[in-house]
């Protein structure tokens, strides 16, 4: 992990935290785009999209919070809740705020709202994962009260380059070529 980065310096701001709206999905999806680049989330799967910001507008828009500072957005934060058995988890899936606005604390309004929200939900656990690399969150996280970080393991194979699979996709992929070649041509009409 790489030093801290030094405290710029602040001036006070009037800060508001709401749940998100209609207009919001864009500024919040191209803020996004500045801040989860491929450095920071390398697997797609954590890959950010606009599917991310609407998904989550339509699946759980009371965990959709941004935070506007002088009508500027300012920063977001995207979660939802898991059931399993009898727990009641509160994820955090995305949390950002606009570099010019960052050390203000801004994420930490933004966690606190949405903590408070998923108490009252049910939620007596919060989750939260990102890259160890990311000082910043991983800071701000344990600062925040998160603990007992885990490292996982991510694997990838290029399938075309395996032994088995790999005859596997030429197979398939021949297979689509000859039925391209022996589809039907569409008969000439009758005038
Ligand atoms: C992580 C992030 C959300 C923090 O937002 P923020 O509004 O600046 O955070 P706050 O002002 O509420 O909290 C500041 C604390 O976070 C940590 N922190 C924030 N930026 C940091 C930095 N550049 N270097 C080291 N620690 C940092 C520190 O503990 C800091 O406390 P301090 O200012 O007293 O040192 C922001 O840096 C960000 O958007 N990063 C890119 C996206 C991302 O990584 N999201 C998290 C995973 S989804």
């Amino acid at each position: 992990m790489t030093d801290p980065a030094p405290k710029p310096e602040i001036t006070p701001l009037s800060i508001n935290v709401r749940e998100m709206d209609i207009d919001d999905i864009a500024p919040v999806f191209h803020l996004g785009e500045t801040l989860f680049t491929s450095d920071l989330y390398p697997y797609i799967y954590r890959t950010w999209d606009q599917w991310e910001v609407i998904g989550l507008y339509n699946t759980d828009p009371e965990y959709c919070l941004v935070a506007t500072a002088e009508d500027q957005l300012a920063g977001f934060i995207l979660g939802t809740i898991i059931t399993k058995a009898s727990w009641t988890y509160g994820y955090i899936l995305w949390l950002g705020v606009s570099p010019l606005f960052q050390r203000r604390g801004i994420a930490d309004m933004l966690v606190d709202k949405l903590v408070e929200r998923m108490i009252v939900d049910g939620a007596r656990f919060m989750m939260v994962d990102t890259d160890p690399e990311n000082t910043p969150a991983v800071n701000f996280f344990s600062r925040k009260g998160f603990s007992n970080p885990r490292r996982h393991i991510f694997l990838s194979m290029n399938l075309s380059k395996h032994e088995y699979y790999g005859r596997l996709l030429a197979y398939e992929r021949e297979k689509a070529e000859r039925s391209a070649w022996t589809r039907p041509r569409r008969r000439p009409q009758k005038s």
